[in-house]
């Protein structure tokens, strides 16, 4: 399973890559815009926490086929290694993910709002597939959607990689983990809300209390 941050905050990042095991951080233009740096700046700041082995998604803003495959082609130039671009499915998108695969970049098809969208992608070779599952849920059931995907993919024998995407809330994240999802891109806030819980923080101040009481100190020894 795939543990994938999808953010430009660098803070962030850092913090969140030294708590986790995170494979990777995901981002596109608005999230970009929200970093409020240049996107040079950005990306060269993201690259500088992640280790070579942990992977970068950076999203085209091009929306005709050439056009996409040659801001595919700098995208994934960026790093020796481990680098996707993402490319929404729109027409111009399909096309272009087929050209990209055929370069031998890595692509993640991403803006999907429905599971034949992403199986569509899928045949066309996209390495990873980005269905907005919070976003679905304004079309229908957002998690029931990618569930069905995840099924689509298994009886075909497709080894495309779903990394679910636009989460709002931890129940939205727990429903696709217990589906068996093969990686989740998930938001700073989301982050937060699966590791803090109020109970662990009582629990711990309950036992340093109880051993300062017992013992007068708050160390071991
Ligand atoms: O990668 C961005 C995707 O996760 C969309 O998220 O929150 O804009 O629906 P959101």
């Amino acid at each position: 399973m795939e543990l994938i941050l999808d953010t430009a905050d660098v803070a962030a990042i850092k913090e969140l890559n030294d708590l986790l095991t995170v494979t990777g951080v995901t981002t596109n233009p608005s999230i970009i815009t929200k970093s409020k740096k240049p996107f040079d700046q950005v990306v060269k700041e993201i690259i500088d926490i992640l280790s070579e082995d942990q992977k970068l998604f950076i999203q085209v803003l091009a929306t005709t086929c050439d056009e996409i495959v040659e801001e595919a082609k700098y995208i994934c130039s960026l790093r020796k290694k481990n680098m996707y671009v993402k490319i929404p499915v729109t027409h111009e998108g399909l096309k272009a993910i087929k050209k990209c695969k055929k370069l031998g970049l890595g692509v993640l098809a991403t803006a999907i709002y429905t599971a034949d969208q992403a199986f569509l992608a899928a045949l066309s070779g996209a390495d990873y597939l980005a269905p907005y599952v919070n976003r679905m849920d304004n079309f229908g059931d957002g998690v029931e959607n990618v569930k069905e995907l995840i099924q689509m993919l298994e009886k075909n024998h497709m080894d495309t990689k779903v990394v679910a995407a636009s989460f709002k809330n931890t129940k939205q994240v727990h429903q696709l983990l217990v589906a068996g999802i093969q990686a989740v891109t998930i938001p700073v806030d989301v982050a937060f809300h699966m590791i803090d819980h109020p109970g662990t923080d009582s629990a711990v101040k309950t036992f340093t209390d109880d051993w300062k009481k017992a013992y007068g100190i708050t160390a071991l020894r």
